[in-house]
This record gives C-alpha cells, structure tokens and sequence, in this order.
C-alpha cells in the first residue's frame, strides 16, 4: 500500500512504528521498497557514503535531484522525503521555497527534509503553506557541524533539553508532519515524544521514538570510515561484496570466466569464410 503523509499519522495515532532507511540510487530503493518499508530518506548523508566527502556541506542541489529522482523512480510505495542540501534553505524563505519546489518537481519527492528548529520555521511554514510536506530534523545536525564542533549527542544539559523541547514544538507549530531526531539521549527523545502529535523518527535517539531510520550502507556493514554506536549491523553485506570482488579477480584472472555457458555462438561456416 502506498505511504503518504497519512501512513505517519496514523501510525502516531495508533502508536504502531514507521520504518525509514536511507537510499540514494534506483535497484537499492526498489529493493527496500519490495521489503515494504515505509519511507525512504534521499539523506544529504549521500555526500558521505556515495561521494565520500567527510562531511555534507559539499552536496549540492544537483546531486539530491539527481539522487532523489532515481530513488523516486525505484519507490514505489514508500514515501521518499529527499533532503535539502546545506544552503538551499537557511539563506532565504525565498530559496527555501523554490528549492523544495525543485525537489519535489524533479526529484518527484513526497516529502523534503530541513535541519534546524526555531530558526528555520519561517521557512517550514512557507514550504507546507505551497502544499510540500517537511519532515524536520533535529539533535545532531550535521550541516551544522562546524557550529557544534563535531559529532556530540546533543540535549544532555538541562538548557539544551529545554532548546530541545521548545525546537520540536515550533516545528510542530510551523507544520512539520514528522520529526527526525539524531542522536538525542532516548529518556529526553521519549519525553519529546510524547508531547508531540506528530511522529518522531529516531536514530541515535532509543526505542521510544515512533519509527526509526538508518542510513543503510551502516545497517548492511558497507560503510566502515566511522560506524557510530547505535548503528546495528543487520548483514554484512560489505564482507561478502568483497569476497565477490576477490572472487571475480580470480576467475578472469585464471580464465574460469567466462565459461562456455556464459558466450555466446556463432556458424563455423561463417567464421571459416572469415579466415
Ligand atoms: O542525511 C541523512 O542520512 C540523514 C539521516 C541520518 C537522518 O539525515
């Protein structure tokens, strides 16, 4: 069944748990898209695991589009949210609005994601009053990572709690549909939680959030510069890659491959009138 912006709600209604994972590319989306999960997140976080840059700042409007479009065209009833890139939205309402605008018409997203709270609602507000739903992330952000100086789990203090609380209400208020939290302590995301009515997605954040997300090529152990510790790797996928790679490299390089089973025929009359 198709996932829209109403799958979120109802899931928070009914307190059942929504399913996010990232990808950037068509068979990869397809694929977890026949697995059934609900969203998938065109995540900035392309920067690193496809580009390897070392963090997302580089990712251009281009690069989500054309990530975000292949995804769209390999979901096909998950709700794709594509992020909005470092400086497509903190600048301007103005660019903020033609920005998800152009994710929305050429990345065919169902949703955009933006990083930050009270001081991006203006820019929330004026993307969903155009009828684009926003998905808002708060916690870790990483366009911000300069500014946080580093990868920290943010709220621990009691001022940054409370900073916490009063971000995800505003964007509640400025009409996010949903709420991304990363890496938050899980007792601070839980209360957060269930102040809200509309869902949050955790990741880093425990088990009290209304769904999840991971960012796939650390589920399936593809992606070892650095795995954080509330990644669960669920198959490792990089280690049998290799293994494949290996293989390959003996085969061609042993003439195993290709075998008679794998060519393809032609006359020996014909080849004789060839010679
Ligand atoms: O870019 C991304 O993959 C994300 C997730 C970590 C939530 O924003």
């Amino acid at each position: 069944m198709k996932n829209t912006v109403l799958t979120f709600k109802k899931a928070k209604e009914d307190n059942t748990r929504l399913t996010m994972l990232t990808a950037y590319d068509y068979s990869t989306a397809r694929l977890m898209d026949e697995a059934g999960v609900n969203s998938i997140l065109v995540g900035d976080s392309l920067g690193n695991v496809m580009l390897g840059y070392e963090d997302t700042l580089s990712v251009t409007m281009e690069d989500m589009i054309h990530h975000g479009a292949a995804v769209s065209r390999g979901a096909k009833n998950a709700l794709v949210v594509i992020d909005m890139p470092f400086m497509s939205y903190q600048s301007s309402v103005y660019d903020a609005v033609c920005n998800a605008g152009r994710l929305m018409k050429e990345g065919r997203a169902g949703a955009v994601k933006l990083e930050g709270g009270r001081s991006i609602t203006p820019q929330i507000k004026a993307i969903t009053d155009c009828g684009i739903p926003v998905v808002a992330h708060l916690g870790l952000t990483p366009q911000s990572i300069n500014a946080l100086g580093g990868h920290k789990i943010q709220g621990r203090s009691e001022e940054a709690a409370k900073k916490l609380i009063e971000d995800a209400l505003a964007v509640e208020e400025a009409g996010a549909f949903a709420l991304v939290f990363e890496c938050v302590p899980s007792k601070l995301a839980s209360l957060i939680t269930e102040k809200l009515s509309i869902p949050t997605i955790g990741i880093g954040a425990g088990g009290g959030c209304n769904g999840q997300v991971l960012v796939y090529q650390d589920m399936l152990g593809m992606f070892s510069d650095y795995v954080p510790k509330f990644v669960k790797q669920f198959a490792n996928v990089g280690d049998m890659m290799k293994q494949a790679f290996k293989d390959y490299i003996d085969e061609v390089s042993s003439g195993v491959f290709p075998d008679e089973s794998r060519s393809y025929t032609i006359d020996d009359d014909i080849l004789e009138r060839l010679y």
